[in-house]
């Protein structure tokens, strides 16, 4: 049995060897820039959710966050009429109705205060749909 652990564990090191490295974000965005056409369900996308990406990236850059802070544009993430969308990890934190205009307090709020922005808070029962 040792000798077979032996063997794994060997094995697994030396494919954790050949993983390409993968950058450590401190926080990492999903924004949800789903587009519907307008006779369709409400969407990100029609609810600003490009701008809202945008701008995201723009604050990032301005304030040289890139090595720390990631943000991707997503497909739908479920709570479709609540957007925009936007869930952030590690910690799990789901915003919705959010605007342009917001992506700097978020982005400062959990940068610099490790805190979530309240207001924007998506409800546990809105962002356990699927
Ligand atoms: S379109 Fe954004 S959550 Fe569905």
């Amino acid at each position: 049995m040792r000798c077979v652990m032996r063997v794994i564990k060997t094995r697994i090191s030396h494919l954790e060897s050949r993983i390409p490295f993968m950058p450590k974000y401190d926080h990492h965005f999903f924004i949800c820039t789903n587009t519907r056409p307008p006779i369709a369900n409400p969407s990100c996308g029609a609810s600003n959710g490009h701008e809202l990406f945008a701008k995201f990236r723009e604050v990032i850059e301005q304030n040289g966050w890139q090595g720390k802070i990631a943000v991707n544009a997503t497909s739908c993430l479920g709570p479709c009429e609540k957007g925009s969308i936007i869930v952030v990890y590690p910690t799990g934190v789901w915003y919705g109705n959010v605007q342009p205009d917001d992506a700097d307090e978020i982005l400062r709020s959990h940068v610099i205060d490790e805190r979530a922005v309240e207001r924007l808070l998506l409800h546990e029962d809105v962002t356990t749909l699927s």
